[in-house]
């Protein structure tokens, strides 16, 4: 990615992600979005961030968080980032993501904000703390998408609305200015955009949940096992795919599915006729099998602070160049003074 500034080859289109630092990452986060960001490496430019300032929404423990931002850069890379390749990197370091939120905030309105499902949800989940921050938390993911002239926006679908208010900010903007912003599309997986939770299969897996509820990325393999034994699922004993009937067996088809056994009316046919303890312990071999060589990448990787900061240092300054780029011309359109 360092070569953009100087031997451009041909272009790349552009892809950009983030995932907060605010808790255990869950197989929901890898399977909805994780496991997909290295496979795109190759064929595009990809800039990974550590979203730390929307993290803040809610109230970190400024040890921890500052803890987590760090996992999250060894587990970034455990995943298979390569980040000679891809730019990996803290939100709060590229301060053009604060202005250029601002400036956005003045393009935005009330009442889209008031429409926000994960606003409505998360301060229902934080009612003592309904700060303005997590209001426009929408404005700011569109900033992020919109700074580096992002092409293709790789996340789970509960991150759709905010994917589609980020168009409609930069559709108006360009509407007013000219042709400023690149206008993304989501990258959504077919399979796994919504890993359910294990306790209520109805609902959303969320770090924010009780611990039974979610496999976290770095569960040993006995906690999997036992967290996946004890999934919800149903009475009737079928193992069959329908996620409006059976929520439970089809959450755990769909996550073998998503990674990579096949899809889900093909492993239930191939299971037709064994009990839900099988469906468990075959989800469970296939989730430890999945993570392991993240987890075991990350171990070592979480003892090399020097090396992680090093790539979160360097790559904040080439993230810093071409979000400037963006955030220029963005004031300059609007009548910003020039500076000398
Ligand atoms: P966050 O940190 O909540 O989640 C990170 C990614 O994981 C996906 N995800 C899921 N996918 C499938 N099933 C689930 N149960 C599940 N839970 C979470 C999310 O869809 C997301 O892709 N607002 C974002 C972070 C962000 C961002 C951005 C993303 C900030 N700026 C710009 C893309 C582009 C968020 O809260 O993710």
């Amino acid at each position: 990615m360092s070569e953009v500034q100087n031997t451009t080859p041909a272009k790349k289109p552009i892809i950009f992600s983030g995932i907060q630092p605010s808790g255990t990452l869950t197989l929901g986060n890898y399977i909805g979005a994780l496991k997909n960001f290295s496979k795109l490496q190759d064929d595009y430019d990809c800039i990974y961030s550590i979203v730390d300032m929307h993290a803040i929404t809610v109230r970190q423990n400024p040890a921890e968080l500052r803890r987590r931002c760090l996992e999250l850069a060894a587990i970034y890379i455990a995943s298979g980032i390569d980040p000679k390749k891809s730019l990996i990197y803290c939100q709060s370091h590229v301060p053009q993501h604060a202005e250029l939120a601002w400036i956005l905030n003045c393009y935005t309105y009330m009442g889209e904000m008031n429409r926000m499902t994960q606003f409505k949800d998360k301060s229902a989940k934080h009612a003592d703390n309904i700060n303005v921050g997590l209001f426009t938390y929408p404005v700011l993911m569109a900033a992020d998408i919109l700074l580096y002239q992002t092409n293709l926006v790789p996340v789970g679908s509960d991150q759709r609305q905010h994917l589609e208010i980020c168009r409609d900010i930069a559709q108006r903007f360009n509407g007013i200015y000219g042709d400023v912003f690149t206008i993304p599309e989501g990258y959504i997986p077919k399979v796994g955009a919504r890993v359910m939770s294990l306790q209520e299969p109805t609902r959303k897996m969320s770090k924010s949940d009780p611990e039974d509820t979610f496999v976290a990325l770095l569960d040993d393999p006995d906690t999997i096992r036992r967290k996946i034994k004890r999934a919800v699922t149903d009475s009737d004993g079928e193992i069959r795919y329908d996620p409006e009937n059976k929520p439970g067996v089809s959450n755990l088809l769909s996550i073998m599915s998503a990674l990579g056994e096949g899809d889900m009316e093909a492993i239930a046919a191939q299971m037709q006729g064994q009990g839900y303890g099988a469906l468990k312990t075959r989800t469970a071999d296939c989730v430890i099998a999945a993570l392991e060589p993240l987890q075991a990448e990350f171990k070592r990787l979480i003892n090399d602070k020097g090396y992680l900061q090093g790539i979160l240092d360097e790559n904040a300054k080439t993230a810093s160049y071409l979000a400037n780029k963006t955030l220029r011309k963005v004031q300059k359109k609007i009548g910003f003074a020039a500076r000398g």
